[in-house]
Parts: structure tokens; C-alpha cells; sequence
């Protein structure tokens, strides 16, 4: 058997209690591989610990448990060798507003990564950050401008083009299109879909809205309260979700499958029925 490119286990965060003494637990012990050039999907409701677990994978939130990527365990990883493995898992975040310096134009933040991870001679850093904004579908000669001349989707490219900068393996998608209008975030799943083709990449997509992970994801794992109460490949967890939290979920909001949609009708139906 060939090893995930991540394997993670019983990975544990725990939080100072707000109130009063203790602690709690933000990550209980969740376990999951992902696989070379696959997506797993994280879903659960706002708290249930999905940016904690994303954090803590890329050892930017302390935790206990296992973290390997590419056969390296992360956890108690010395800090030189760290930083040598965060070339290979970068992050993109929901907000691209707040996650780019306004005061730096897209070459700088382009060039940050590559002068930081020295995976690129100095003589070329400017022809490498015109393939990254060309490989995320903005026009080079931007490149000097400042983010405020982008559109928020324009914007989100950029994040994605610097996470990409340094040839990563895996990156932690947190919400990456929860800030977009639907058109926007139609390209930018699009978009992350055809570079994780070429790319070869592996995503942990993290979302709320369970109908772009369906689209985006090949795993989905259901988390709740700090742990993943359901995992499985995502045409049968939508189509047979077995705990009754995932099939909370799948009903709390509408899935743009019209054959779904009118069987979960007339599932409705059946149980009015029923009950009369
Ligand atoms: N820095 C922190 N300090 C204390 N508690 C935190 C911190 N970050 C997150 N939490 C708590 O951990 C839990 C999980 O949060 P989070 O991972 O952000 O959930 P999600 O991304 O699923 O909305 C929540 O109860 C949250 O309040
Ligand atoms: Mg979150």
C-alpha cells in the first residue's frame, strides 16, 4: 500500500475554558489520510472546530496526536525542520480583504514566499510571479498594482497564486469562497479544481456550504463538537448519510440536485403520511 501524502491522527486541540477554570476541547481526537491530488471535504457548523483543525495540521495552532505529510511527522517537529515542510502545505483563507497587505502590490506579495523559501534565484523572481498570476488567470502586467485594484475574486486569486508560489503539496482551504458572491465562487472553485488537475494537489476544502463540497470533494468528513462523527467518500455520504447529525445537516439547507430535491419531498411526504 502506497502512504497518503497526510495522514493524521488522533490529532487533540484544547482551548483555556472562557469561564471559570479548565479546559476545552476544540479538536478531540480526529483521525483521516488524504491522498495525492484528492480533495477532503470538512463540514460541520460554525464552533465545531474546522479552522482549528486546519491550524493545527500546519502546526500554527499547538496540538498532540500525529501529523505526517509526505512521511514527516509534524508534531514536536524542531522549528528548522518546520519551516523547511511549510513549502510543501500552505493555507488560503476566507477573507481575501484581510489577508493581503494593502500597502504591498501583487509582485511583493508574490515575491515574499519565493525570496522567504529561496525556491527561485533572485534574477527570477519577476518571470515566476507572472506564470503564478498567469496560472490563476490575472494579467501580468498587474502585477504593480495594489490589492484595492482588485475585485474580491481577483483578490482571492492573488491568495491563491502566493500559497501556490513554492510548489506546495497539500493546502488547507478554510472557507476560500464563503466571502464571494455565487458568480465569484463558481470561478474560484473552478479554478482550484483545474490546478489541483494540473497541479497534482491535495485540498482539506473546508466549508459550510455543503453543496460546493459536494462538487469539489472526493472524502467528505463530517465534524460536530471536535470530532468527525461521519467519513466517507462523498457520492455515498450525500446519498446515505448514517449518523443522524450528517442527515441534520443535509436537511438544514438546499441541495441543488433537483432528483435529491424531490425525493427528500417526498421522503417528507411519506413521513407526514406516516404520522397522520
Ligand atoms: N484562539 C482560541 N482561543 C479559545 N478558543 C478558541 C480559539 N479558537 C477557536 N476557539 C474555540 O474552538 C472551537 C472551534 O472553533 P473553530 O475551529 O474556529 O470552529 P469552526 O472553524 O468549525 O467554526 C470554538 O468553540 C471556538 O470558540
Ligand atoms: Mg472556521
Amino acid at each position: 500500500m502506497t502512504e497518503p501524502l497526510l495522514r493524521v491522527r488522533d490529532l487533540r486541540v484544547t482551548f483555556p475554558a472562557r469561564h471559570g477554570r479548565g479546559t476545552v476541547p476544540a479538536v478531540d481526537g480526529v483521525s483521516f489520510d488524504i491522498a495525492a491530488g484528492q480533495t477532503l471535504g470538512l463540514v460541520g457548523e460554525s464552533g465545531s472546530g474546522k479552522t482549528t483543525t486546519g491550524r493545527a495540521i500546519l502546526q500554527l495552532q499547538p496540538a498532540s496526536g500525529s501529523v505526517q505529510l509526505l512521511g514527516q511527522e509534524l508534531v514536536g517537529m524542531p522549528r528548522r525542520a518546520l519551516r523547511a515542510m511549510r513549502r510543501h502545505m500552505q493555507f488560503v483563507l476566507q477573507n481575501p480583504y484581510s489577508s493581503l497587505h494593502p500597502r504591498m502590490t501583487v509582485a511583493r506579495i508574490l515575491a515574499e514566499p519565493l525570496a522567504l523559501h529561496r525556491t527561485v534565484p533572485r534574477a527570477h523572481i519577476a518571470e515566476r510571479v507572472a506564470e503564478l498570476m498567469t496560472l490563476v488567470g490575472l494579467d501580468p502586467a498587474m502585477a504593480s498594482r495594489y490589492p484595492h485594484a482588485f475585485s474580491g475574486g481577483q483578490r482571492q486569486r492573488i491568495v491563491i497564486a502566493r500559497a501556490l508560489a513554492v510548489h506546495p503539496d497539500f493546502v488547507v482551504c478554510d472557507e476560500p469562497v464563503s466571502a464571494l458572491d455565487v458568480r465569484t465562487q463558481t470561478q474560484i472553485v473552478d479554478l482550484l479544481q483545474s490546478l489541483q488537475q494540473r497541479l497534482g494537489l491535495s485540498y482539506l476544502f473546508i466549508a459550510h456550504d455543503l453543496a460546493i463540497v459536494r462538487e469539489v470533494a472526493h472524502h467528505v468528513a463530517v465534524m460536530h463538537g471536535g470530532r468527525i462523527v461521519e467519513i466517507n467518500a462523498t457520492a455515498p455520504l450525500y446519498a446515505t448519510p448514517t449518523h443522524p447529525y450528517t442527515r441534520t445537516l443535509l436537511n438544514a439547507v438546499p441541495i441543488p440536485d433537483p432528483a435529491r430535491q424531490r425525493a427528500r419531498l417526498a421522503e417528507q411526504d411519506d413521513e407526514r403520511a406516516s404520522t397522520k
